[in-house]
């Protein structure tokens, strides 16, 4: 991970992908929240099929949504983000994946749990959230916890450093 120089604010990406537009939703408030949390920080938001997996690494932090498919699965434009995970050395990122579903279907925002899993391993997994279908009222305050929890990991992992 790059050196941080005097000054410089975390950089956090949140990457995403929506199709009916409940997890866009869901980002729109966490992204919000981020801003409200704090607004020196440097947040990009980016669909998946924009966001340039070489970069990965580069992040302070990287926040993952999606929303699940067949039977719990990761979306088929998902994919190549967490195969970039597994195969690029992401160690010290700071991570969390948050999502929406259906609880008609027997695994449950089942795409959040593999990216879960998966982050544990490769990643700092700060945070997980998951929204039934499209946000309601009572998960704005779920949606602030998901911040708060990602800021303060990142918080400790850049003690000593600048955090704008
Ligand atoms: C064919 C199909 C399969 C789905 N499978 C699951 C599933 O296995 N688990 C789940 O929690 N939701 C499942 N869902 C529900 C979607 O994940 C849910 O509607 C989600 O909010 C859609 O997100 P989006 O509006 O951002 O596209 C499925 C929906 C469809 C149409």
């Amino acid at each position: 991970m790059r050196e941080r120089s005097v000054g410089e604010s975390m950089k956090i990406a949140i990457v995403y992908t929506s199709v009916t537009g409940n997890t866009e939703a869901l980002m729109r408030i966490i992204k919000q929240a981020f801003q409200e949390k704090d607004q020196a920080l440097s947040l990009f938001i980016y669909s998946v099929d924009t966001f340039d997996l070489s970069t990965l690494s580069r992040w302070d932090a990287v926040v993952v949504g999606t929303y699940s498919w067949g039977n719990g699965k990761i979306p088929r434009e998902m994919r190549s983000l967490f195969t970039a995970f597994e195969e690029q050395e992401v160690s010290p990122l700071v991570t969390g994946v948050f999502g929406t579903g259906d609880s008609f279907y027997p695994h449950f925002c089942g795409a959040v749990d593999r990216f879960r899993d998966m982050l544990y391993v490769h990643t700092d997994l700060a945070v997980t959230l998951k929204v039934e279908l499209l946000p309601q009222l009572q998960d704005l305050e779920r949606c602030a916890l998901f911040v708060e929890r990602l800021l303060t990991r990142l918080k400790q992992r850049n003690i000593g450093k600048v955090f704008a």
